[in-house]
């Protein structure tokens, strides 16, 4: 496997483009709009600058490295690719609609994996005309600093792509978790309930946000709280993986915090948008 594509250049596209370019992949970006494509380019750039101060590459293989990286608003531009990593908002029909749009320029053999954090790898697979290569490879994020990435078979996935899934993680430097096909996987399965929990906390007066990320990092050596966390993941990302938890598994359990919809509501979305938990001046 020489050549990925990688649709979505946000948070976590940009991030995954990144990796594969330091482990000397050529990535073929692919965005919706001019303006987003090069923001994502730009950040894969800042990124790498970032490699090259730390001596983690030198300023020679980062050149490289960005000459390897075609950004492109085109989706037919990715039929050069040998594996494709969807990783657009997280919406079932956005999703779809991006497989969809990819079958007829991609080769019958080429992979296709998508970033969800939560929905059913199986549900996405089926809607493509190549469910046995289809698997979930969910990264974390800031993904060049994380080392996990969650691989996830669908009912319908070849024993093959998974093990090319694996092997494409490792080559990054990650470690694959193989975990089934379930609403939110391990991760957000545990994850976004908690996070869920300590913003019932903030609404019900037991302690504010502060007060709660204290208890977490200080009390449970968590490297950051779970609302600076949910600040970082975006509110709108936790929100939608609640939902599907809930709707899903259909426990009242999973029930997402009246407050985490308000502000959603509000558009205080977390870092991207400046306010969250927090407020981040100059965003
Ligand atoms: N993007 C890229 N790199 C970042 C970054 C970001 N947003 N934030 C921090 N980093 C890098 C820093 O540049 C630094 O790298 P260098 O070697 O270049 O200096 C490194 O991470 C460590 O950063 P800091 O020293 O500033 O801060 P830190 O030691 O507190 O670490 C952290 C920052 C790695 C983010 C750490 O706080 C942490 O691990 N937090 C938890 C993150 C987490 O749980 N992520 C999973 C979220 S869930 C998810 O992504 C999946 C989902 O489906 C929702």
């Amino acid at each position: 496997m020489k050549t990925v594509g990688v649709v979505g250049a946000g948070t976590m596209g940009h991030g995954i483009a990144q990796v594969l370019l330091r482990a000397r992949y050529r990535v073929l970006l692919c965005e919706i709009s001019q303006k987003l494509v090069e923001a994502g380019a730009e950040r894969i750039a800042r990124g790498l600058a970032r490699d090259v101060e730390k001596a983690r590459m030198t300023a020679e293989e980062r050149d490289q490295a960005l000459a390897r990286l075609k950004p492109t608003t085109v989706v037919s531009d990715l039929a050069e690719a040998d594996l494709i990593v969807e990783a657009v908002t997280e919406k079932f029909e956005l999703k779809a609609g991006v497989f969809r749009s990819l079958e007829p320029h991609c080769r019958p053999e080429v992979i296709f994996a998508s970033n969800t954090s939560s929905i059913s790898i199986t549900r996405l697979a089926a809607t493509t005309r190549r469910p046995e290569k289809f698997v979930g490879l969910h990264f974390f994020n800031p993904v060049p600093v994380m080392k996990l990435v969650e691989v996830v078979p669908g009912l319908q996935t070849a024993p093959e792509t998974v093990e090319t899934a694996e092997r494409l993680a490792t080559s990054l430097g990650k470690t694959p978790v193989c975990v089934n096909d379930f609403p939110g996987f391990v991760s957000n399965r545990v994850l976004m309930p908690m996070i869920n929990e300590a913003i019932y906390c903030v609404m019900e007066g037991v302690a504010d946000a502060k007060g709660v990320d204290a208890v977490m990092k200080l009390g449970m050596n968590h490297p950051m709280g779970p609302l600076e966390l949910a600040d970082l993941i975006g509110l709108d990302v936790c929100l939608d993986i609640m939902k599907v938890l809930y709707e899903s598994l259909r426990d009242p359990k999973y029930r997402p915090c009246p407050l985490l919809d308000k502000m959603v509501n509000a558009g205080w979305l977390g870092r991207k948008t400046g306010r969250g938990f927090y407020e981040y001046p100059g965003k």
